[in-house]
């Protein structure tokens, strides 16, 4: 039985990539403006695998945050999804995609995004920002309150 397609409320937010693939987030361990790629996991302990509910999250400083992504950040740590709404490529896989600034950049084509503003678009080709996931910690771990604010993708 495959997992309900996105991401929802009571979600658990696990690494997508390196040694801990699959395990909870540590909030703790993100770092100042590098982001971390994540899948959300359903409550019933299944990794919701499409490709489009990857998402990016990342530690913004918080006197730089805008305020009406607030609530749907966890402190100062927000989630927005990692697909480029241009054509769908992954915007920010660390060490291949970098950020600018502390922004979140698609090199396929250029289209750069603001985490601070949960994911607006700033630059490039891209027509719309990228959604947001909304967050909380639960637990000691990155915990999705809801689904995704918009259309994930192109
Ligand atoms: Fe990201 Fe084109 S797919 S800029």
């Amino acid at each position: 039985v495959k997992a309900a397609a996105t991401a929802s409320a009571g979600d658990v937010l696990v690494y997508f990539k390196g040694d801990n693939a699959g395990l909870p987030i540590d909030p703790s361990g993100l770092q100042l403006l590098e982001p971390v790629l994540a899948k959300p996991q359903s409550p019933d302990g299944q990794v919701r695998e499409a490709r489009e509910n990857v998402v990016t999250v990342v530690r913004v400083p918080m006197d730089e945050m805008e305020a009406d992504i607030e609530d749907m950040a966890a402190g100062d740590i927000v989630a927005v999804s990692a697909i480029c709404s241009h054509q769908g490529c992954f915007v920010s896989d660390v060490g291949t995609f970098g950020t600018a600034e502390g922004k979140l950049a698609c090199t396929c084509h250029g289209s750069i995004f603001e985490p601070r503003a949960g994911g607006e678009r700033v630059a490039g080709p891209a027509e719309r920002g990228l959604p947001t996931l909304p967050v909380t910690i639960d637990g000691g771990q990155l915990v999705a309150t809801g689904g995704f604010t918009g259309k994930v993708g192109p």
